[in-house]
């Protein structure tokens, strides 16, 4: 067993990223955070503190910092690997601020593989996104469907690290072992409520927009479009629950330390390969929470996929893994999460 491991996990204060240092503490690694808390709050510390027993190391600051990344790598000595959440997320504003996205998103990963490879640390966890499908010709999506013309720089720039890191591992004399985690809809939070999503203002999510309108911060909830060719006409997605997701991550992890010494990169499909409507996901939440949403049906969004849900055997045959919670669950946890920070009884 591969105790006390220290791993760097950048935006480790983030949704993903908290979530996961809760499980990577459970399973008996040491992580080490660097997050700038652009989307996140210093608070998460303390509650990764409250579930796991154990606090975080934290470096406040950007992965766009050389000199910062520098500095970690020397001070923490030798990491067993990295787990590389740190990056811009939002779809519409990355539309409109594409520069800043391509700068971010794409900056940081190659100043973390440079930092890598001068510290001769081998392993990366890499979050990519199920956006590299477009809307899919097959369903389900295996890792080997097409990739499909990004429809936002956010994700585009998932595409391109993807490439970057197919790129690299090729490279003479490189010794980087990578994969990519292509995640489906995470949703959901811990189920001790002490960590969830913090969406920064009008959430563009489904399910923070649910629990926001539940706890009464929305009017009501639009449904975009019901006019999809799908079994209800609104979109179908793999919504899996964030734990589950963390866990795959641990899993990962193992997986790079389990293969040789060779470089190279693989991609993995996590979800639950299971798609439910967006309409279903509203009805389950009302009903596992007894409570009646406001909603509304209305135009469709642009650059919405109409359904994808994943293959998963890959990731169930080569990591050993697999998610566990059911869409109750997540919905169940993404309401206690809202409760607690709504102050409701
Ligand atoms: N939806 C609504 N009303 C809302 C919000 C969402 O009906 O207020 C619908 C969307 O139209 C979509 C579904 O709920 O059909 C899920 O939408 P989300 O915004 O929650 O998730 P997306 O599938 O659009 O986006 C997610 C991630 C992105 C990632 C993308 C890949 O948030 O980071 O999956 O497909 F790029």
């Amino acid at each position: 067993m591969s105790k006390s491991k220290k791993i760097l996990v950048t935006g480790g204060a983030g949704f993903i990223g908290s979530h996961t240092v809760v499980e990577l503490n459970q399973a008996g690694y040491e992580a080490v955070i660097i997050d700038n808390f652009s989307n996140s709050e210093k608070g998460v510390i303390e509650q990764i503190e409250k579930i796991t027993g154990i606090a975080p190391k934290i470096y406040e600051g950007d992965c766009n910092d050389i000199q910062l990344m520098q500095n970690i790598f020397d001070q923490e000595g030798l990491f067993a690997g990295v787990i590389h959440f740190a990056a811009y997320k939002a779809v519409g504003e990355s539309v409109e601020k594409p520069l800043d996205y391509y700068h971010n998103n794409l900056n940081s990963l190659l100043i973390l593989l440079r930092t890598m490879e001068n510290f001769k640390v081998s392993n990366l966890v890499f979050s990519s996104s199920c956006t590299v499908y477009g809307e899919p010709d097959l369903l389900p999506v295996t890792e080997e469907s097409p990739k499909k013309q990004a429809e936002s720089p956010y994700g585009n720039t998932k595409a391109i690290s993807e490439e970057i890191l197919e790129d690299t591992v090729k490279g003479k004399n490189s010794n980087l072992k990578a994969v990519a985690l292509r995640y489906f809809n995470p949703i959901g939070a811990h189920p001790s409520s002490l960590i969830g999503e913090l969406p920064l203002g009008v959430p563009n999510n489904l399910v923070p927009f649910i629990t926001q309108t539940a706890a009464g911060l929305r009017e009501r909830l639009t449904v975009f479009g019901d006019d999809y060719n799908t079994p209800d006409g609104t979109c179908i997605r793999d919504y899996i629950h964030v734990v589950d997701l963390a866990k795959a991550h641990v899993k990962a992890f193992e997986y790079l330390e389990n293969q040789g010494n060779d470089s190279f990169f693989d991609l993995f499909n996590v979800g639950t390969g299971k798609g439910n409507s967006v309409l279903e996901a509203i009805k389950t939440f009302e009903q596992v929470n007894g409570l009646k949403l406001n909603y509304t049906i209305g135009q469709r969004r642009s650059g919405d996929v109409e359904k994808v849900f994943a293959k998963v055997d890959k990731s169930e045959k080569l990591l050993n893994w697999k998610a566990e919670l059911s869409l109750d669950q997540a919905l169940k946890d993404a309401w206690g999460w809202q409760k607690k920070l709504s102050n409701i009884k």
